[in-house]
C-alpha cells in the first residue's frame, strides 16, 4: 500500500494482549489498568485473517507485541502460523524478556526460525532500579527471575543466531547512571541497543525524556564518537551508530526532538481489533465489530485500505506536550509499542 504522502506501507504491529506481567512507570499508572475482557479481544484465528487480507494488500512484515506478547497463551503457535501466510515475510516480537526463556523452551527446534528478531525492553541493569521502573517486587530476584531471567535469555537469543535489539527509555533522574552500561551490552556481541525518547503516552506524563542529541553526547564523552552507519537494521524509526570497538550498533528513536514520520511504513492493530494508522490516533477502524458482524474478505480489505488512506502526515505529540496533558490516555500497554 501506498499512503496519500507517497509513505509505502508493509508492516503491521500487531498487539495480541493488553496484559503485561510488568507495570512499567512511563506505560501504566501506579493503581493498574482494567484489562479488556477476553470477548473483546480478537482471538488468534481473527488475527490470523486480518493478517491474510493485510499480506494481500502489502504488508511484509509483522511485530507481534503487547501489553506483553508471551503472557498470552498458545502465542507460539500463533506465531507459527503466521509465518505461514503466503506474503508475510519476516516476524518480529517486543518482549520485556520475562518470559524468553519459556517461549523458546516451547518452541524447541521450531524456535531458531520461529522469530527473524526479538526486541527486548531494558531500562536498567541495577536490580533495585530495575524493581522500581517496572514496579516489581525486588524479591522476584532471588528466585532467578526479573532482570536475571532477562540477561539469560539475551544469551539464549544471541545464541539461536536469532538478532536482539535492545529498548531503552532514558529517564531523567532516573537512568542516567544506566545508560553506559546498557550501551555497553552492544560491545563485545553484535546487538543493537537503542534509545527511545519518551513518548507522551499513557502514564509516560509524570516522568521527564532525555533528549537523544543528549543521550549520544554522554556515550560520546564515555566511549569515544559515534558514527552513523549507513546500512539499514530492521524496518524502524531508529537511526543507527557505531562506536569505537562495538561489535553491536547503537541506535537513537527520538521520537519526539526529531519525528521520524516521514519514512513510517506502518500500520497498528490493538488487541480489541482497532486498526490505526499511527501511534498518536486516538480513533481508528473497528475491524472486530466488523469481523464479528459478518463482514467479508473484501469489505474487510476495503476497510484496511482506507484506514491506511487515512494516515495522517506526522504525530501530534509535540501539540500534546504543548497542552501540558496526556491526550493519549493509554499506554503502550494498549497501543502496542
Ligand atoms: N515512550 C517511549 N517508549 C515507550 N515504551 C513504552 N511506553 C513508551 C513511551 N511512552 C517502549 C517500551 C518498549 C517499546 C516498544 O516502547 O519500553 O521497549
Ligand atoms: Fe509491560 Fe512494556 Fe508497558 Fe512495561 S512498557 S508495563 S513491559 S507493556
Amino acid at each position: 500500500m501506498i499512503d496519500r504522502y507517497g509513505r509505502i506501507i508493509d508492516y503491521l504491529r500487531i498487539s495480541i494482549t493488553d496484559r503485561c506481567n510488568l507495570r512499567c512507570i512511563y506505560c501504566m499508572p501506579a493503581e493498574g489498568v482494567a484489562w479488556k475482557p477476553h470477548e473483546e479481544v480478537l482471538s488468534f484465528e481473527e488475527i490470523l485473517r486480518l493478517c491474510g487480507i493485510m499480506a494481500g494488500l502489502g504488508i511484509r512484515k509483522v511485530k507481534v507485541t503487547g501489553g506483553e506478547p508471551l503472557v498470552r497463551k498458545g502465542v507460539v503457535g500463533f506465531i507459527a502460523k503466521l509465518r505461514e501466510i503466503r506474503g508475510i515475510e519476516q516476524v518480529t516480537i517486543t518482549t520485556n524478556g520475562l518470559l524468553l526463556e519459556e517461549f523458546f523452551d516451547e518452541a524447541g527446534d521450531a524456535g531458531r526460525t520461529l522469530v527473524d528478531g526479538v526486541n527486548i525492553s531494558l531500562d536498567t541493569l541495577d536490580p533495585e532500579r530495575f524493581s522500581r521502573v517496572t514496579r516489581t517486587v525486588p524479591d522476584a530476584f532471588a528466585r532467578g527471575q526479573g532482570l536475571p531471567a532477562i540477561l539469560r535469555s539475551l544469551d539464549r537469543v544471541q545464541s539461536l543466531g536469532i538478532p536482539v535489539k535492545l529498548n531503552c527509555v532514558p529517564l531523567r533522574g532516573f537512568n542516567e547512571a544506566d545508560l553506559p552500561g546498557l550501551a555497553a551490552l552492544a560491545r563485545s556481541a553484535n546487538r543493537a541497543v537503542r534509545f527511545i525518547e519518551l513518548m507522551p503516552l499513557g502514564s509516560a506524563n509524570s516522568q521527564e525524556s532525555i533528549p537523544g542529541a543528549e543521550v549520544a553526547a554522554l556515550l560520546e564523552r564515555v566511549y569515544g564518537p559515534l558514527t552513523p552507519y549507513p546500512g539499514k537494521l530492521g524496518n524502524g524509526p531508529a537511526e543507527y551508530y557505531s562506536l569505537p570497538g562495538f561489535a553491536g550498533k547503537i541506535g537513537f528513536i527520538n521520537a519526539v526532538s526529531e519525528g521520524f514520520c516521514e519514512h513510517c511504513n506502518r500500520l497498528r492493530l490493538s488487541s480489541g481489533g482497532i486498526l490505526t494508522p499511527c501511534l498518536s490516533s486516538d480513533t481508528g477502524m473497528n475491524l472486530r465489530n466488523m469481523l464479528r458482524g459478518g463482514a467479508s474478505d473484501a469489505e474487510l480489505r476495503a476497510a484496511a485500505a482506507e484506514l491506511a488512506a487515512q494516515k495522517p502526515p506526522s504525530h501530534n505529540f509535540s501539540a500534546v506536550y504543548e497542552r501540558e496533558q496526556t491526550k493519549h490516555k493509554s499506554g503502550m500497554y494498549h497501543i502496542g509499542g
